[in-house]
């Protein structure tokens, strides 16, 4: 089973993976957030690098790009591959407006001939055994998928991640994993499935209903990091474990905004992986994690759960 955690943009970044490292619950896979990829320029943003070259975990990981330009899109890939990165991802997935509204991300999946151009031109430039795509089920409905499959075999990719989602679903609904088992069928490549995957047993029967090479998982990893650890026969999280799990994840956050950012900062960028912890406290620490904006308070509430 192979276990890749998702990119999240501003989530899943080097502090986070550095978090997982240390409390000994890495997967087997690393993808950055997205780079956004257009004809005049590559965001390289730098957080996003920072989850590159900051990278000790020894996990390999890749640099996922979002664009809708194959000539762009080449031309970033080809710099993305003088970094330490494993491969190159496709994202033919994100749902923001902003990013759709060109075409890229899952927009990408509204505008098949495009999405042709794009995959062919990637899987030419990008090495063997180093082009990976991460998609939905399609624009508007899952009927879509059936062609997008045609288009995704054609290309050869070397792994194929389905969020079991369409764009219109946004991250509401029920993944339909059904189609991950299509996937796994159409490609010659692995396939993972993604989708609102929380504890090892919905990662179980998931595995079991699509018969998928392994599973990516984005939201169930902010909130409890030590699922890769069980998936891999390990223990559940003792409460203790939970606890250095926010200290660790503080003080890795704090060591990269150092000297750039407020203590109000540092809460801040805190909110953003606490938003898929929340469900774990009382409505009470919740309240007072939202408002918090000194690192020691931060630090004594979340030591109280
Ligand atoms: C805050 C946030 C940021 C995300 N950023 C990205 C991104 O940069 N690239 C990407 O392919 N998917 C991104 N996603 C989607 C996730 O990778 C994943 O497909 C989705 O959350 C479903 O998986 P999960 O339920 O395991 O989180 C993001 C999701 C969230 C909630």
């Amino acid at each position: 089973m192979l276990l890749a955690l998702a990119p999240m943009q501003d989530v899943t970044d080097l502090a986070f993976m550095r978090t997982l490292a240390r409390v000994g619950s890495l997967p087997d896979l690393l993808v950055t957030p997205y780079f956004r990829s257009t004809p005049t320029t590559c965001a390289l943003a730098e957080q996003n690098l920072r989850c590159i070259e900051g990278n000790e975990t020894g996990v390999p990981i890749e640099a996922q790009l979002a664009g809708s330009d194959a000539t762009a899109l080449v031309r970033d890939a080809r710099h993305l591959l003088t970094l330490p990165v494993s491969g190159i991802n496709l994202n033919a997935g994100c749902p923001s407006p902003l990013v759709n509204r060109h075409g890229a991300g899952a927009g990408l999946l509204r505008e098949p001939d495009n999405f042709r151009e794009v995959l062919q031109a990637l899987r030419l430039a990008v090495p063997a055994g180093k082009f990976t795509v991460k998609c939905r089920l399609g624009w508007a409905d899952d009927t879509e998928f059936a062609a997008l499959l045609e288009l995704l075999s054609e290309a050869k990719p070397d792994m194929l991640t389905v969020h079991a989602r369409t764009r219109k679903d946004l991250y509401g609904g029920k993944p339909r994993f059904e189609h991950v088992r299509r996937a796994v069928r159409a490609m010659d490549c692995p396939v993972l499935a993604n989708g609102d995957l929380q504890t090892p047993e919905q990662v179980l029967h998931c595995l079991e209903v699509t018969d998928a090479a392994g599973v990516m998982i984005g939201r169930g990893a902010v909130r409890n990091p030590f699922i890769f650890r069980q998936l891999r026969g390990g223990e559940s999280p003792a409460q203790e474990e939970m606890r250095d799990y926010y200290r660790i994840l503080v003080e890795e956050t704090g060591r990269i905004l150092f000297g750039i950012r407020t203590e109000k900062g540092h809460c801040n960028r805190m909110k953003k992986y606490l938003a898929f912890c929340y469900p774990d406290f009382t409505a009470e620490q919740e309240y007072a994690l939202r408002r918090c904006t000194v690192v020691e308070e931060m630090l004594r509430l979340l030591g109280g759960t």
